[in-house]
């Protein structure tokens, strides 16, 4: 359990006793350590609905209130209850963590089942800088909601099934350089994909015949399937490469391909049901004129007022949509997998499709819980969207390399000494977590600015900064003449520093479920820097090594803690930790 459970067991009972209904109580961390360590205003809620005085009913509450060994409370300003933790509790809650491979976070997620459909780049199109959001965020929400006991099934809805088969299959049988193809399949598939977009452009025969392959494709021509195979298969494999540097696994790839047998019958079961109807030959689901239009996704306000905006599932040809194989992909989620949540981590552009699409199977009788984890874009450092120099979007690839390179400069200036096997691994494991960390630390919504110098740097608000604190506490083990039992220390808390450090450690297991009720990976970021400034400052007040037997074992003790925190928090966000920086 964490302190802060342990506090709301003990004031639920409190003020049950009190108002003699059981009321869940708000508690949160202080945001001024001057009044406490922990915030409740439950007394001034309940007053509020009560019509008594909050400070008399908070004395009540109080009164009632057994907190045992763990914190003393008092009331402040208009009614706050304000609690501190004593500095045993601290102590004795830092031993019982060390014991624990779980670091004191709960598992509230037991026996509930989320499918995360994240990352989704489209095949033979350069996965984007666009994608590096989804997929970073991605993961890291995945690992954090099974760290917390939920069953999570990571999804790669990949784009294998789009209009842009057309120019990629009349490219192939024109344009295909074999050698390219066999030494990098992806730029090859993007070259070709590119020629041909340019020609059409400019030639409306280019563009005809393009047409005509989709058409040959999506009717089943066993030549334009064997090609759009094969042109899956290399993308794949060079996604997987980089999902490997990455560190990114995913339990299922199934792509938009893997519903087109499943469409048809979807759409006669829409229109037999009545939830979509014919318009202008296409089958479309339109509002069903229960809400206001301001919260209606199937609205939409043009000059002369609100009109219809309906989500088309069949074109007037015959052809399915994007929204058609979504509806597919959420039936077969529930059938197969009986997902209780399904998280879409997809940019912000996406926002009305998954509006229209939770609505649609809303109405089609599906309970399951849908959330759309939208996120902005990345900018460069002239705050416009990211490009290269020649003016193209950045490639995912080019990213990570540029930032392992920046990774080696600033590790070869700083310790020469490293064999440069070594040296290589580490500006891996650097960089990639510079990457990362920079967009985990942001609030997804916002736009980012994407600065090298910032990200690497570390003294700042970085991976690096992070990875660096955790090789420092390694070493402090390192120049330890004996082997240390962390489990068996006893923890002693004396100065403010180590009192401060033992509290952020409990903070660990609250931390990560704040993280899942907004999904924001940036709180533990916060988190993980703030706990590495925390041992700094212990570090500086307190002697480890040199100190006295009892005092040394139980600093050694909180130094063990803290590596550890650190190095699953950073785990979390898909950072690993070097040994050596
Ligand atoms: N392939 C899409 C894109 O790149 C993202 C797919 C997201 N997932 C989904 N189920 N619609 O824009």
């Amino acid at each position: 359990m964490t302190l802060l459970q342990n506090l709301e067991h003990r004031l639920a009972a409190a003020i049950e006793a009190a108002v003699g209904e059981a009321i869940p109580p708000n508690i949160a961390p202080s945001a001024d350590l001057r009044f406490g360590d922990y915030q409740s205003n439950s007394a001034m809620v309940l007053a509020k609905s009560r019509k008594t005085n909050p400070r008399v009913l908070a004395g009540q509450i109080i009164a009632g209130l057994d907190l045992g060994d763990l914190a003393t409370a008092k009331i402040d300003g208009p009614g706050f209850i304000n609690f501190t933790i004593l500095r045993e509790a601290y102590a004795a809650h830092a031993e019982a963590i060390l014991k624990d491979p779980r670091l004191g976070a709960p598992e509230p997620g037991k026996g509930k089942c989320i499918v995360i459909d994240f990352s989704a780049p489209n095949v033979a199109k350069p996965m984007h800088v666009g994608h590096i959001r989804s997929t970073i965020l991605g993961d890291s929400l995945c690992r954090i909601a099974r760290f917390l006991g939920y069953e999570v099934i990571a999804d790669n809805h990949i784009g294998d099934w789009g209009t842009q088969f057309g120019m990629i299959l009349h490219g192939w049988k024109s344009l295909l350089d074999p050698n390219a193809l066999a030494a990098d399949p992806i730029t090859e598939l993007v070259r070709i994909y590119r020629d041909v977009n340019a020609a059409a452009k400019s030639d409306p025969a280019v563009l005809e015949t393009c047409k005509s392959e989709l058409v040959k494709l999506q009717s089943g021509d066993a030549g334009n399937l064997a090609i759009w195979r094969q042109c899956i298969d290399v993308s794949k494999a060079g996604l997987e490469k980089i999902y490997a540097r990455l560190d990114v696994k995913f339990d299922h790839w199934l792509g938009e391909s893997f519903y087109n047998s499943m469409l048809p019958g979807l759409v006669d079961e829409f229109l037999e049901s009545g939830l979509a109807r014919e318009s202008n030959g296409a089958i479309c689901i339109f509002s069903d004129e229960t809400k206001a239009p301001e919260q209606d996704p199937f609205k939409v306000h043009k000059e002369d007022g609100w009109t219809d905006n309906p989500a088309i599932i069949r074109k007037a040809d015959g052809g399915f949509l994007y929204a058609t194989t979504d509806l597919a992909t959420i039936q077969y989620r529930i059938d197969q997998w009986h997902a209780d949540q399904i998280w879409y981590v997809v940019g912000v552009p996406q926002q009305l499709h998954f509006r229209q699409i939770f609505e649609s199977a809303r109405r089609w009788g599906k309970t399951t819980e849908f959330v759309h984890i939208a996120f902005g874009s990345i900018l460069g450092e002239d705050r416009k969207l990211m490009k290269t120099r020649s003016g193209e979007n950045v490639g995912l690839t080019d990213v990570l390399e540029e930032a392992v390179e920046r990774a080696a400069a600033a590790i070869a200036e700083k310790n020469p000494e490293l064999g440069a096997e070594e040296a290589a691994a580490i500006a891996e494991i650097v960089g990639i977590g510079a990457v990362k960390f920079a967009e985990l630390s942001q609030n997804r919504l916002t736009d980012y600015v994407f600065a090298w110098d910032r990200m690497l740097s570390l003294q700042g608000d970085t991976a690096p900064y992070l990875q660096y604190s955790h090789v420092r506490i390694r070493s402090i083990f390192r120049k330890l003449d004996h082997a240390f039992d962390a489990a068996a220390a006893k923890i002693i808390l004396e100065k403010e520093e180590e009192i401060h450090l033992a509290r952020l450690l409990a903070r660990f297991g609250e931390v990560l479920p704040l993280v899942l009720e907004d999904f924001r990976p940036n709180l533990l970021a916060n988190y993980l820097l703030e706990l590495a400034r925390a041992f700094h400052s212990f570090f500086e007040a307190c002697q480890v090594l040199k100190s006295e037997a009892a005092t040394k074992s139980s600093r050694l003790a909180l130094c063990e803690l803290t590596s550890r925190v650190l190095a699953k928090g950073l785990g979390m966000l898909g950072i690993r930790c070097p040994e050596r920086m």
